[in-house]
């Protein structure tokens, strides 16, 4: 079967001076409709970069991207565009929600830059809204929402386009770590009711929530696989537990 993501052999170079620094190194992944996964690392590693690939913010220097079927990775930025408000939602760490407007409104825009009808963005808006719990919120303004609640309308925005992808990075990064965890649950939800989720974090306690870990490292995957296995948490330089050292002492 085809893959929702198909990445192959992705390189992504930039021209550092004297220097070239491999921001991607040769990244080849899959993710499927309906998965749930993380892309983790320390900073510099490539995630957003990967994610500028992923979301068709941007190109690579080098290698094949597919999403849902169609090759992504030589588009000029109109086509990319017209893919992104087709194919994609986005969930940042700020959540770029426009102050004067109310949430209604905040939700329905990127409806608006794609065309739909009043009526129809009005149906999409609310539904999105409804399904993070903040419909009763509409007629309020950003500034009277908690930074969770907030993130929560930034989702809904995301949701409106009804994506094949939701692609986060690092949402919970501006909030409290109960906030962020109530997020993380959303997107668990979201993903649980059958959205495809990748989510961009440096925080391994948010990365093991998810089903599946990519783990990147100066530009290269280093694991990808079970978001439960011991190895997907290990940071570089640190040891691997032995298997079935525990208890022995
Ligand atoms: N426009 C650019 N020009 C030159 N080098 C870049 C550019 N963008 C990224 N890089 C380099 O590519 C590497 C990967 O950067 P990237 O932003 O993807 O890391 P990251 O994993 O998102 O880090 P962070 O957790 O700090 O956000 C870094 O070494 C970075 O300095
Ligand atoms: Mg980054």
């Amino acid at each position: 079967m085809e893959h929702l993501i198909e990445l192959r052999d992705i390189y992504k170079i930039y021209p550092m001076g004297d220097e070239i620094v491999h921001a991607l190194d040769g990244v080849s992944l899959s993710i499927d409709r309906g998965e749930f996964v993380a892309i983790v690392g320390s900073s510099g590693s490539g995630k957003s970069t990967a994610m500028n690939i992923i979301g068709c913010l941007d190109v690579p220097t080098s290698g094949s991207y597919h999403l849902g079927g169609v090759d992504v990775s030589t588009m000029d930025d109109d086509q990319q565009a017209e893919i992104r408000n087709k194919m994609l939602g986005f969930i940042f760490q700020q959540y770029n929600l426009i102050p004067k407007l109310d949430i209604l409104e905040n939700v329905e825009l990127p409806l608006l830059y794609a065309g739909v009808a009043a009526e129809e963005r009005r149906r999409r808006a609310i539904q999105a809204l409804e399904r993070v719990g903040l419909a009763e919120k509409r007629k309020h303004l950003p500034s009277q929402l908690s930074g969770g609640q907030q993130q929560r309308v930034s989702i809904a925005r995301a949701l409106a386009g009804d994506p094949s992808v939701i692609l986060a990075d690092e949402p919970t990064g501006a909030l409290d770590s109960r906030t962020g965890r109530e997020v993380l649950g959303f997107l668990k939800k979201l993903n649980r009711e059958g959205d495809t989720v990748v989510l961009i974090t440096h925080d391994n306690s948010i990365a093991v929530q998810a089903d599946r870990i990519i783990r990147l490292q100066d530009g290269k995957i280093i694991y990808d696989g079970d978001a439960r296995d011991p190895r997907a948490v290990v940071r570089p330089g640190e040891e691997l537990p032995e298997a079935g050292e525990e208890g022995k002492t």
